[in-house]
């Protein structure tokens, strides 16, 4: 049963009457992915929308000899497969839970339905869409103008700056993805990614504190940016 309280937690609703939260109460159906499971494959057929209420996603693209490229994790409160449900054509990409992952359910005819009835999930709508443009037109930049150590920085620039916490001394901390997690973002090795965030920690650009990375004030002076 997904109750108005879930509802609440998905920004994408925020804004909307108690009569439509009860009416998607009635609708969406709650559902759990364990680690690993994948919740679609691209080129799939799209007839719902996720959002999640709380673990993490990959949203992938994966290459006919098995490389992938990570085109970005999702978590608490975001949601995904709406590209398919708005322009009909099959799953652009691979989604993938990261974590066990609990996540509401919406079929495409309830979630068009709300969108034309309700103009702030629109705006909503809009306002996640475009800023998910402005990330990929950065990430297009960051792979097409850097060398690998450049974009590590930055892609640990831009993870700050999304899931970071401000320590008491200013600086930022955030969960450290894993060096094959990285790898997958831009397009780089493993091995490459890990001899990368070694020399940022040695020359003094970040810290690693057990499952956190600690970004310093000269990394955003020396990469901020494209
Ligand atoms: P859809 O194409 O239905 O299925 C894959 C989903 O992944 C897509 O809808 C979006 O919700 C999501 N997605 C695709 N590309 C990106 C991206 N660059 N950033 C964030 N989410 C994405």
């Amino acid at each position: 049963m997904v109750s108005a309280e879930l509802f609440r937690q998905v920004p994408l609703f925020a804004g909307l009457e108690d009569e439509d939260l009860e009416s998607l109460i009635s609708i969406a159906t709650r559902r759990k992915y364990p680690k690993d499971g994948v919740i679609f494959f691209e080129h799939d057929l799209g007839d719902a929308l996720f959002m999640i209420l709380s673990g993490r996603i990959k949203v992938t693209i994966l290459s006919d000899d098995g490389r992938e490229i990570i085109l970005a994790m999702l978590s608490d409160g975001d949601f995904f497969g709406e590209m398919s449900l708005l322009d009909n054509e099959p799953r652009s990409a691979t989604a993938i839970a990261l974590q066990e992952t609990e996540m509401v359910v919406l079929h495409q005819r309830d979630f068009l339905s709300i969108v034309e009835k309700r103009p702030r999930v629109l705006i909503n709508l809009l306002s996640v869409l475009s800023s998910r443009l402005r990330k990929a037109n950065q990430q297009i930049g960051n792979l097409a103008l850097h060398d690998v150590y450049g974009r590590v920085a930055r892609i640990l620039l831009e993870m700050a700056s999304e899931d970071g916490t401000r320590q008491a001394d200013g600086r930022v901390s955030f969960r450290r993805p894993t060096h094959q997690e990285i790898a997958n973002m831009i397009g780089a090795t493993r091995e490459t990614v890990s001899r990368m965030i070694s020399d940022l920690n040695r020359q003094g650009y970040i810290e690693i504190s057990g499952k956190n990375v600690i970004i310093q004030a000269a990394l955003a002076k020396e990469f901020a940016r494209t």
